[in-house]
């Protein structure tokens, strides 16, 4: 079977198993409104590229998609960077400056990581969501905007909220309209079609006709994936860039079946009361060893922003 006909796409998702097509149908159904999404999934799922396709098929289309990456900001430039500021309302503020909001006008703003945004920066955000205006920092006159928000979270729901990351009042606000977006290992079917669409794209940029050994599509249908797409696609490029004609996947993939017993060895034990601060940092450390010194993938593994671990590193 040809990889066009057994691979289904909806805008710029790839997918064709049954999740997938639910999940179509939703993006469909929502993408026409104008209610708030909520998507709630690991990293590397797709979220920023649901939120996109949410846009381009909503009457939003021909406006701007802005996203934001919550975590990425530091707290105290958020609230200037999402309402902007007035002249002079802070020691280098030259001008007037609009903020995302502004910018997304009568288009849709993603909110990205939303439970990395300060609590106080919740409060804010959520009296837009209520009122339709804001006032840009250091600004005393209401601006008025009409922009459909998306927002996304790697986080548990009920867990980012009882641990305060997430206010319940804005939660409930947000997840007017919740899409729980499946990770790749229940995706059935879509690992290896996936992968094919990868390297098939390769291919073409490339002048390369590169195919997968069967050993390595077995590889790729056992291993669990904890990153997602994102990691499929990036193994999938690693080993194109080091491969001959025929790609052995699982040279490249930090944990295959075959050598999951070693995962034993990849475990931490902690006693009782350790102080979290220390197994966090063990748990940081341990982590980006197993992924030998990647940043992004450790971040991901372990559902922190690459901002945070920047910062744990830096502290120790
Ligand atoms: N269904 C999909 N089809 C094709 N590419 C995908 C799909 N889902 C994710 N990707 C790709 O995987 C990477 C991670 O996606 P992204 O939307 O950034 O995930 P998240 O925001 O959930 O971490 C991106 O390169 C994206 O283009
Ligand atoms: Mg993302």
């Amino acid at each position: 079977m040809s990889l066009e006909k057994s691979l289904k796409h909806y805008g710029m998702l790839f997918g064709s198993s049954r999740v997938m097509e639910l999940l179509y149908e939703k993006i469909t159904r929502v993408a026409i409104t104008d209610a708030t999404v909520l998507l709630v999934g690991e990293s590397g799922t797709g979220k920023e590229l649901i939120a996109q396709t949410i846009h381009q098929k909503s009457p939003r289309r021909e406006k701007n998609f802005i996203a934001v990456n919550c975590g990425a900001i530091p707290p105290h430039l958020i609230e200037a960077a999402i309402f902007g500021h007035e002249r002079g309302s802070f020691t280098g503020a030259a001008r007037q400056q609009i903020g995302c909001f502004e910018h997304a006008s009568q288009g849709s703003l993603f909110l990205d990581e939303i439970t990395e945004m300060p609590a106080d920066m919740q409060v804010k955000l959520l009296r837009v969501l209520e009122s339709g205006t804001f006032l840009r920092v250091g600004g005393d006159e209401e601006v008025t905007v009409d922009v459909r928000l998306i927002a996304a979270t790697n986080r548990e729901l009920e867990a980012a909220v009882s641990e305060g990351s997430l206010r319940s009042d804005l939660m409930y606000r947000l997840a007017v309209f919740p899409i729980q977006v499946p990770p790749l290992r229940e995706r059935n079917g879509d690992i290896e079609l996936l992968a094919q669409l990868f390297l098939q794209m390769l291919n073409i940029k490339h002048h390369q006709r590169k195919t997968f050994s069967r050993r390595s599509t077995d590889m790729m249908r056992s291993y669990p994936w904890p990153g997602n797409v994102r990691e499929l696609k990036n193994v999938v490029m690693r080993a194109f860039i080091l491969s001959g004609d025929v790609i052995t996947l699982d040279d490249y993939m930090p944990d295959t079946s075959a050598r999951r017993p070693e995962l034993h060895e990849g475990t931490l034990n902690f006693f009782v009361g350790t102080p979290l601060a220390d197994a966090q940092r063990e748990l940081i450390q341990a982590t980006l060893k197993h992924f030998e010194g990647n940043k992004r993938m450790t971040a991901d593994a372990l559902g922190i922003s690459l901002k945070t671990l920047y910062n744990r590193l830096k502290e120790y």
